[in-house]
């Protein structure tokens, strides 16, 4: 495998432990707040997370390719509102595309077929994340400000459940 790919998917891994730290500190944010249904729905953003990982980490071992640990950085934002955590994790998933495109476009140079396959998936995937990121602030922009709306809202977000990846290595 090209340096540069494989650097950059090892890097991955630690890029989604971090979303998935990150989704799990939202989830704690809400539950402070007895939104329940929030925190559930990000809850299983954070499980999703920990599988992206895992399938960079076994995409890896797969391709005998070494894998290195790195260290997860703390998630450090401070939110002054329930619609800040919405726009950070949409903002987060956008960086997220950003990163996987970075890797699509260097497997691309090198003809490395094989990654741009697996990568097609998480393409998938983060198209759709960030419309359910677009989604939940659309229904916050609506329903938010009024109480019986956002109980409504925290009910349809604690239906949620976890599913496992649809992709498998
Ligand atoms: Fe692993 Fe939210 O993308």
């Amino acid at each position: 495998m090209d340096k540069k790919v494989h650097e950059l998917l090892n890097a991955q891994i630690n890029k989604e432990f971090y979303s998935a730290y990150l989704y799990l500190d939202f989830s704690n944010y809400f539950k402070a707040k007895s939104l329940d249904g929030f925190a559930n729905w990000y809850m299983v953003q954070a499980q999703e997370e920990r599988d992206h990982a895992i399938l960079f980490y076994t995409y890896l071992q797969n391709e005998d390719m070494p894998v290195t640990l790195d260290a997860i950085a703390k998630p450090d934002k401070v939110f002054s509102c329930n619609m800040d955590v919405l726009k950070a994790g949409l903002e987060h998933e956008k960086y997220v595309t950003s990163l996987i495109n970075e890797i699509y476009g260097a497997a691309y140079d090198v003809r490395d077929f094989r990654t741009m396959q697996f990568l097609d998936w998480f393409v998938k995937e983060q198209g759709e994340e960030e419309t359910n990121a677009n989604d939940l602030i659309s229904k916050m922009e609506l329903f938010g400000s009024d109480p019986k709306s956002l109980y409504m809202l925290n009910q349809e977000l604690a239906a949620r459940v976890y599913a496992a990846p649809s992709l498998v290595l």
